[in-house]
């Protein structure tokens, strides 16, 4: 349907108290400050406390960017969780957000697209609200990937961090989100994921990430380039029109191979990577908040979001701010 937009009119984001230093795991495994900040630009990542789930991360998002748009809670018509953590097999962490935000009768569920997790849960939001039927929706991204780390793994447990963002989407004749794709090819299943499961009571396989560092990288930044491509023509935009990229915050390498291949300036790329390490679904909501707040991205500006994670998949919005 033409004439109706989705616009982001509140982010917020939320990050657990607890900062865990490059040195601080250096204490325990080994590994150093240098050969992380080298490698992936990380400096420190936030750990959730043991009381705290991807829900509760989830709930202080919202909570501010629902403050933001400067609407109640009981306005939403929709609420969509992008997650790799959720807080149990079910019910859905969006069920467990909705009640924990006092509200209930709206659509709650769940994304599950790892990395890309925001942008497949933004896409889908954008689709829900160009049928008409919907005037508010809440699109969050809540990690706590500290729980499924092997943390005497160096090659991963130094590369995650635990987060949330969040965004409240209102409909509008002005655009808003210009243009979304989504992508996923699970022939490349095995270079990255969480391969266990509960089975009658027990856990079966290895529920701790693994991942093909090398074999990932190069994916990611061949399939950013040619999504980011991709949305700019189905919006009809060129390359120069984007003032804003906000690439999932993987590693500061494969965010720079991005930017380079799409012949922008590092200056107009938003990084948290190095403060934030990755948090999968909760990064590019985490970005956008940021970069919202501190007057980087304002009105009028082009900003492409892009993801990239476990699936594998992938995906892109452009949004007009
Ligand atoms: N500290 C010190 N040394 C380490 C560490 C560490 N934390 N981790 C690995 N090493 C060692 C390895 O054991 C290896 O030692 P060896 O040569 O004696 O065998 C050496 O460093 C080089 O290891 P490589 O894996 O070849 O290092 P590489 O330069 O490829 O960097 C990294 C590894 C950072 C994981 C890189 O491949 C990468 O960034 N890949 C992208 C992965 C990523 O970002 N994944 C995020 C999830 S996916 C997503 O979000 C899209």
């Amino acid at each position: 349907m033409t004439g109706i937009y989705s616009r982001i009119i509140g982010t917020g984001s939320y990050l657990p108290e607890k900062v865990l230093t490059n040195k601080d795991l250096a204490a325990s495994i080994e590994t150093s400050d240098e050969w992380i900040r080298q490698r992936t630009g990380i400096r420190e990542r936030h750990v959730a406390a043991e009381h705290e789930s991807a829900s509760d991360l989830a709930l202080q998002a919202s909570r501010r960017a629902l403050e933001m748009a400067g609407i109640p809670a009981e306005k939403l018509d929709l609420i969509i969780v992008a997650t790799t953590t959720p807080d149990m097999v079910f019910p859905g962490t969006a069920c467990i957000l909705q009640a924990k935000l006092g509200i209930k009768d709206m659509p709650a569920f769940d994304v599950q697209a790892v990395c890309s997790g925001f942008v497949y849960a933004l896409a889908t939001a954008d689709q829900f609200m160009r049928s008409g039927q919907y005037e508010h929706i809440l699109v969050v991204g809540a990690e706590v990937y500290s729980r499924i780390l092997d943390w005497e793994d160096r090659g991963t447990c130094v590369l995650f961090g635990d987060g949330a963002g969040a965004v409240v989407l209102k409909r509008s004749s002005e655009p808003g989100i210009l243009a979304t794709r989504l992508h996923a090819d699970g022939s490349h299943a095995g270079i990255l994921s969480v391969p266990g499961s509960v089975s009658g009571g027990k856990i079966r396989g290895r529920p701790l990430l693994q991942m093909e560092g090398g074999a990932v990288f190069k994916f990611a930044v061949k399939v950013l380039e040619e999504v980011a491509l991709e949305t700019l023509s189905a919006a009809g935009l060129q390359k120069t029109d984007i003032d804003w990229l906000i690439p999932h915050q993987a590693n500061i390498r494969i965010i720079q191979s991005t930017a380079k291949k799409l012949g922008m300036s590092m200056e107009r790329v938003i990084v948290t990577v190095d403060r934030h390490a990755n948090t999968s679904a909760a990064s590019v909501p985490l970005a956008l908040d940021e970069a919202v707040r501190d007057g980087r991205i304002r009105p009028g500006h082009h900003v492409m979001l892009e993801g990239v994670g476990g699936g594998f998949t992938w995906g892109a919005v452009l949004l007009k701010w």
